[in-house]
């Protein structure tokens, strides 16, 4: 593996959630893997589970982690080739990412959209820039339209459950496919559509499981990851039956980053979770309570959202091991 932006960077997807668990069950397998070597975490945005989670599976294969907040403490990055730095930009992404590519081993970036150009945000020019400057492999920490490390995590988790159930329910032991629902919640500001795109787009790509979304009208996501998926607007038809539900808020896309419809109604509740298969809930985390998500899902047995968060070091891990393997 030589960067790691999309699902498209994955040659087999249950060959890394296989690598994921393994090192769940022995974090230090490969501990002298990454001996040597230098990881740069650059976050143009926040984070808490990302940062920390990649920071410990650099570690626990022996590599160096350095975090550097460029959105707080670093000079403002210019990406525009040929731009004329009159503005607030300081350093341009062409000078800045050779000489991290000479500071470190494999260079990972968090670069929120900016929700106003939606041609802007989707040509992911920020980490573009950077896999074109940098010379070293690039790991996506959530991008413009992407979070490849959650969705990984996300498909781990649900393998994870499927693996534990007894007697073998849905999936490969249990012989009928699992019915996952990706359903969009309320939110009191307008969300980037990454998680969503991202899950949709691994789902679809895993092929191992009926797949719906759900959301309300003038929602869409790009097709171009939702594709394979049925979608509705009917949250209660979609819910039927489900094995895994996926909340998420996320803000317009053809009208761009806007919010239309922000009805309470769609908060998953207890009431809609008993017309599931006993659900296991999810969410990338962070999330609002009581408007994303109600108390009484968050705090019940069906929540997963913590194992889910967990496993992030797990497929941070994976995909480092592959890089530094790439790298021997
Ligand atoms: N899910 C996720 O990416 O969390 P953070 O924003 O805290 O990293």
């Amino acid at each position: 593996m030589k960067n790691f932006t999309s699902v498209h960077d994955v040659p087999q997807i249950d060959a890394l959630v296989k690598k994921a668990l393994a090192y769940k069950a022995d974090r230090f397998k490969d501990k002298t893997l990454g001996a040597g070597k230098r990881i740069g975490l650059l976050f143009l945005n926040p984070s808490m589970r990302t940062r920390l989670s990649t920071q410990i599976a650099a570690q626990n294969l022996g590599m160096e982690p350095i975090v550097f907040n460029v959105g707080q403490e670093g000079w403002a990055l210019e990406f525009e080739d040929e731009a004329i730095m009159s503005g607030s930009t300081v350093e341009h992404v062409k000078d800045a990412a050779p000489i991290m590519g000479n500071y470190f081993d494999i260079l990972a970036i968090r670069t929120f959209p900016s929700l106003k150009n939606r041609e802007d945000d989707y040509s992911e020019l920020y980490i573009k820039q950077f896999i074109k400057y940098a010379g070293i492999p690039v790991v996506s920490l959530e991008s413009a339209t992407l979070h490849p490390l959650q969705s990984l995590t996300d498909i781990i988790t649900i393998t994870e459950c499927l693996n534990n159930t007894t007697p073998p329910g849905r999936g490969e032991a249990g012989g009928k496919r699992p019915k996952i629902v990706l359903t969009w919640a309320p939110h009191v500001k307008p969300l980037p559509q990454c998680v969503a795109n991202s899950f949709s787009q691994w789902v679809n790509a895993w092929g191992k499981a009926d797949f719906v979304i759900t959301h309300p009208e003038d929602y869409e996501l790009d097709e171009q990851f939702t594709k394979g998926a049925t979608i509705t607007h009917n949250q209660d038809e979609a819910l039927k039956d489900a094995d895994f539900v996926y909340v998420k808020n996320w803000s317009t896309f053809k009208d761009y980053g806007k919010i239309y419809n922000n009805d309470p109604e769609w908060m998953l509740t207890n009431k809609k979770l008993a017309t599931t298969n006993n659900a296991k809930v999810m969410h990338c985390l962070p999330v609002r309570r009581n408007v994303e998500l109600s108390d009484e899902i968050l705090d019940g047995p069906n929540s997963i959202v913590t194992q889910e968060a967990s496993n992030r070091v797990w497929a941070a891990q994976a995909v480092l091991s592959e890089i530094l393997a790439s790298q021997k």
